[in-house]
């Protein structure tokens, strides 16, 4: 099939890729020439593990291209996915100005002789599917000066589930695949489109081998709102699940109780499950914050208040402050002092900034005065593209950041940290204060080696 993808960003770049691996001719449209540029040299504009491996084959089958320029490729589309950004503005409500310009850029390249199923898979609002398709109608009115005639498109959602760091793992084995759409034959589109990871029948690439016992993904088909509100509930539900899990790791603090131990503990009743349990500084990233945001702001048009939703968002910003509370225990006052940081990304597995618990405790550090000197494995270059005007200190290495450190803080669990003996740690801070906001030190090691050691909830 012919796919078009807008936005050529995590999501778009990762979709784009897989669905060339999958043989179907793939153009993705960015606005960034730089990306364009990157992606035809098969360089990822990314981090994204396997995404390089990925690229370089599809490059070469000539299965995927990017371009700037939308005008052939989405005449030709049978598929045009829209996953262009949709960051909060400040009163938690989408921006849409991608999306829009997107749906009329499309619009303005439909042909009349072909049908097109365009899809949602960018995280938009409950009703936007309606709105894409106004969009699209105007763009094309714009251009031809007379609306588009009955049928030849129509708008589907198709919302996308992947997770940073494992993005081309979770495209070709996700755990469902949700569609939603009005008309029979876009949805048998749709299914044509994804049969081959439905059925699990192609070939898996040699860096990502299919996990035992996974033969038939899932199919959830549903109507346009129902598919859309089925992303929010998700995000909503991890998210309200870390903040559980650090609302227990609270008042474990107070009690004496060690909430690893205590998540340890419910998670292995399998009707609560034991993953996103894990306390530490809270969620971040482009997804949670934003989904939750706009959640909130789509029940209140609505006329309802929600309580539990606002308090998911409360706890996590009282757990990124937390941090400096701690520090603040332990040093009494931040002036002068060095504070390493590890870990800038919100999360292992991905050079992603956006919306970053780092980014507040660095911020804050910064305010209070202290000199900040971070490492991460792979995010620092975005750290200097995107906060140029920020005083902070690059270290060459994890061990080198701690270098006559007053204190660690500890904000990404990378693995690479989890290996480093906390005895070498010890070694080199000029105070042995460790803020763990991760959990992944053992407290009682820390404790024999008498580092002041504050995890979260232990
Ligand atoms: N990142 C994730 O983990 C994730 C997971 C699930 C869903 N989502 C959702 O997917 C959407 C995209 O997220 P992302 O993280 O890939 O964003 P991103 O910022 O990485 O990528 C968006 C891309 O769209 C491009 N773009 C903007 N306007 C355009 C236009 N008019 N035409 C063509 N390209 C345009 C930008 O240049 C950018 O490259 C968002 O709605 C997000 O909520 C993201």
């Amino acid at each position: 099939m012919n796919v078009v993808v807008f936005g050529a960003g995590y999501v778009g770049l990762v979709t784009g890729a897989v669905l060339a691996e999958l043989e179907h001719h793939v153009t993705l449209i960015d606005v960034d020439p730089s990306k364009v540029a990157m992606i035809n040299q098969a360089q990822p504009p990314i981090f994204e593990y396997g995404l390089e491996n990925l690229l370089q084959r599809v490059r070469q089958s000539g299965m995927l291209e990017a371009s700037m320029d939308p005008s052939q490729a989405v005449q030709n589309a049978d598929i045009i996915f829209i996953a262009v950004g949709t960051p909060p503005l400040p009163d938690g409500a989408p921006n849409l100005d991608y999306v829009h310009q997107a749906a009329m850029t499309i619009g303005q390249h439909l042909g009349e002789n072909r049908t097109y199923v365009i899809v949602n898979k960018a995280t938009v609002p409950i009703g936007s599917a309606n709105l894409v398709e106004m969009w699209i109608d105007d763009g094309f009115v714009q251009k031809w000066g007379h609306p588009i005639p009955e049928g030849v498109f129509t708008v589907a959602s198709n919302p996308e589930f992947l997770r940073e760091g494992t993005a081309i793992h979770d495209t070709l084995y996700p755990d469902r695949i949700v569609l939603g759409a009005d008309h029979a034959w876009a949805l048998e589109r749709l299914i044509d489109l994804y049969q081959p990871i439905l059925d699990q029948t192609f070939e898996p690439p040699g860096d990502l081998p299919r996990p035992l016992g996974i033969q038939r993904i899932p199919l959830i088909t549903t109507d346009r709102l129902s598919a859309e509100m089925i992303k929010y509930a998700a995000n909503a539900f991890l998210s309200t699940k870390i903040s559980f899990a650090n609302e227990m790791a609270n008042i474990c603090e107070r009690v004496g109780a060690d909430i690893t131990t205590v998540m340890q503990g419910i998670g292995l009743d399998t009707r609560i499950g034991s993953k996103f349990l894990n306390a530490g500084i809270g969620w971040g990233g482009s997804c949670f914050g934003k989904d939750l945001a706009a959640l909130i702001y789509t029940a209140k048009e609505y006329g309802y208040e929600p309580a539990l939703l606002e308090s998911t968002q409360h706890v996590n910003i009282q757990q990124r402050k937390g941090v400096i509370k701690r520090l603040q225990e332990e040093l009494k006052t931040l002036k002068g002092r060095r504070i390493a940081l590890w870990g800038l990304a919100f999360k292992p597995g991905t050079d992603d900034l956006r919306d970053a618990p780092s980014l507040s405790v660095i911020q804050e550090l910064l305010h209070l005065n202290a000199r900040v000197i971070v490492y991460d494995p792979v995010a620092m270059d975005n750290m200097r593209k995107q906060y140029p005007h920020w005083d902070i200190r690059y270290a060459s290495s994890a061990l080198a950041a701690v270098d006559g450190a007053h204190a660690l803080l500890v904000m990404t669990e990378w693995d690479v940290f989890r290996q480093i003996p906390l005895a070498e740690i010890m070694s080199r801070l000029d105070f042995p204060v460790i803020i763990d906001g991760r959990n992944i030190f053992d407290p009682q090691e820390a404790s024999r080696l008498g580092i002041r050691y504050r995890g979260i909830g232990r």
